[in-house]
């Protein structure tokens, strides 16, 4: 595996610009899925902040119980959170995410749009995506796990992907220093992680909103079993997608599978 590909706990730690983010790390050369091992972790009382990572997943978990495919090229890893919010303020952390991911990618020159809600397009195929999941008790918030998933440096692609899916290799040319990379990632979600725990989501809603690509097209949204179609319209201020539908109703959704009409 060449230098950067490889994953060590002191290379993480050294020179990590963050205070609570990545204080605690668990690496695994090879897991079944960093968001399980995250929540088992967490629910034995992992601090916040604590970072899991592995090199493989054998039992990377996609959105909506889809698998998400992690070979050795990719970034793969979670975060423990623990804020003190509501949880109707839940998906802010994986706006947060995102936005941390997009501004790393934006520093080695890739420009990306968010897909709402949480996938990091290149071109139209995916490069990340983000699975935030949560553990509660009444209304009570006990913990968030925000994994996120980087094609890095895969070359390809199993054929059922390689037409949906690219990677900073297959964009640059050239293979990315994973560690680095995910330093950066770190740095970006700790500061919008402080600023949303210090009040200031509507900030963090007009930078999201500036990046997500639906905006004013007309799309798809397939949400509990049924489709919509309309304009997406705006992002609420609670982050609900506003769609104004083909039969001129509005409807916001939390979650979705999304695509631009052609
Ligand atoms: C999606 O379906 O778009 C979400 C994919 C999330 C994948 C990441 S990889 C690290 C973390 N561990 C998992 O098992 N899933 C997330």
């Amino acid at each position: 595996m060449s230098d950067k590909n490889i994953i060590s706990k002191n290379k993480i730690k050294e020179n990590l610009e963050t205070e609570i983010i990545g204080s605690k790390i668990y690496y695994y050369s090879n897991i079944n899925s960093t968001n399980k091992m995250a929540s088992e972790l967490a629910n034995s009382g992992a601090n916040e902040g604590t970072i899991v990572i592995a090199d493989k997943q054998t039992g990377g978990k996609g959105r909506r119980g889809r698998n998400w495919h992690s070979s050795n090229k990719g970034l793969w890893f979670s975060l423990i959170l623990r804020p003190d919010i509501n949880i109707s303020n839940s998906h802010f952390l994986t706006i947060n995410a995102s936005l941390a991911v997009y501004l790393a990618l934006d520093d080695l020159g890739i420009e990306t749009e968010i897909k709402w809600p949480n996938d990091i397009l290149y071109q139209n195929k995916k490069l990340c995506g983000i699975l935030s999941e949560m553990n509660s008790s009444s209304s009570k918030l006990n913990y968030i796990v925000t994994g996120i998933g980087i094609n890095v440096n895969q070359k390809d692609f199993p054929d059922d992907i390689k037409d949906k899916a690219t990677s900073l290799f297959q964009i640059i040319g050239d293979e990315v220093n994973k560690v680095k990379l995910l330093k950066n990632i770190l740095f970006y979600f700790e500061n919008f992680y402080f600023k949303f725990l210090n009040g200031a989501k509507e900030n963090i809603l007009k930078e999201w909103k500036s990046k997500i690509s639906l905006l004013g097209k007309e799309v798809t949204v397939k949400s509990n079993e049924k489709i919509y179609s309309g304009k997406a319209i705006d992002i609420a201020r609670d982050g609900r997608l506003v769609i104004l539908t083909d039969k001129s109703e509005i409807k916001k959704f939390w979650a979705g599978d999304t695509s631009i009409k052609l």
